[in-house]
């Protein structure tokens, strides 16, 4: 059921893919729950594992940036945005970026929950493009967890989760990054960013050399169906545990059977005990993402009646976090 990263067993998990599988394996994001993008009875039953509502779209993963006109259809855009879109390819590729582009009719709509544009990715991890590249060149993969659940940053929190629902998973370790991949829209009237991720709006800006149109960052309750990505769920990483967020340096009430997670332990130096936890030792906003899933997952795992949880910076990956923690607390 758990396989170690080696040739045969990614070898046997392309395999598992190609007879039309699932298979969960480890990005530099969050682990992925992947099956062959053009085989809709597979991609159905990811919907059906995930218990997600089929009109959510998934992202399609390829190895290659040769891979890409299979997928999308480039043509399709403005040539100003064809440009940006190389500019942004060869700077994030492979790496955490999603871009949503226009769709090749051969995508299969349960793919993109019948939009048009089909959102395309390039993982920097050499187990995951070594799957993609010997099954099918193309996996359909949303991360490997339940819907509307924390999204899994190792091979345990894959199996405690969905382990019995799946045909394999490959243990890569922790994920590097540890927050999902920043999906950003090039087929609107301006490059949008729909979900903040593992890059940031300034690296898009330094490359695009203009800033990118930037999500609300406290979303409201938008109706699930009328929302343009359905990540922005307002609810969405969410604990079973109830998640409170303060602003930066609010004092949280001390209550008995509260656990606190800060982002810092240089800035709370005073505070010790099981109910602390921090991110990071000296605020490092990097180690802090690749620490935020892995925290929430063992806090949830505890007898906490509650988590108090400290927001970060709001600037670089800071934006991913506070996403991730805004949406953990809307429950
Ligand atoms: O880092 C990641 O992106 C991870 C790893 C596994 O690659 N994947 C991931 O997938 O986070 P998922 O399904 O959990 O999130 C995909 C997001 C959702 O918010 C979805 O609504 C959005 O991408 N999305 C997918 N296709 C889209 C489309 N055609 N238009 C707009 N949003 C889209
Ligand atoms: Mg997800």
């Amino acid at each position: 059921m758990v396989f170690q990263i080696t040739e045969e067993n990614i070898t046997q998990a392309a395999q598992i893919i190609i007879n039309g599988g699932l298979v969960a394996f480890p990005t530099e994001t969050v682990y992925g729950l992947g099956a062959d993008a053009f085989n809709q009875d597979a991609v159905a039953r990811i919907f059906e594992v995930k218990q997600r509502p089929r009109f959510d779209p998934l992202i399609v993963h390829i190895a290659a940036y040769d891979a890409l006109p299979r997928l999308a259809n480039c043509a399709r855009l403005p040539a100003q945005r064809q440009t940006q879109l190389g500019l942004l390819a060869r700077n994030f590729w492979p790496g955490p970026l999603t871009l949503i582009l226009p769709k090749q009719s051969a995508v299969p709509d349960i793919v993109t929950a019948g939009n048009d544009t089909v959102a395309v990715r390039l993982p920097a991890h050499d187990a995951a493009c070594a799957l993609i590249e010997r099954s099918t060149g193309a996996l359909a993969a949303p991360s490997a967890n339940p819907f509307g659940y924390l999204s899994p940053t190792c091979a345990e929190h894959v199996e405690a989760q969905l382990g019995a629902k799946i045909d394999a998973i490959l243990d890569g370790g922790t994920a590097q990054i540890g927050v999902e991949s920043t999906v950003l829209d090039l087929c609107g009237a301006v490059p949008r960013i729909l979900r903040p991720g593992g890059v940031s709006a300034g690296d898009i800006t330094c490359v695009l050399g203009a800033p990118p149109e930037l999500p609300q960052e406290s979303p409201t309750a938008i109706p699930a169906d009328a929302c343009v990505s359905p990540g922005q769920l307002s609810s969405h990483y969410a604990p079973q545990t109830p998640l409170l967020l303060i602003e930066r340096h609010d004092k949280p009430p001390r209550t008995a059977g509260v656990a606190y997670l800060y982002i810092s332990k240089a800035e709370h130096p005073a505070l010790c005990g099981d109910e602390y936890v921090f991110l990071s030792a000296e605020g490092s906003l990097t180690e802090a993402a690749a620490n935020l899933f892995a925290a929430l997952h063992r806090l949830d795992g505890g007898a906490w009646t509650q988590i108090i949880a400290e927001k970060a910076e709001n600037n670089g990956i800071g934006r991913a976090i506070n996403d991730r923690l805004i949406r953990a607390a809307r429950r």
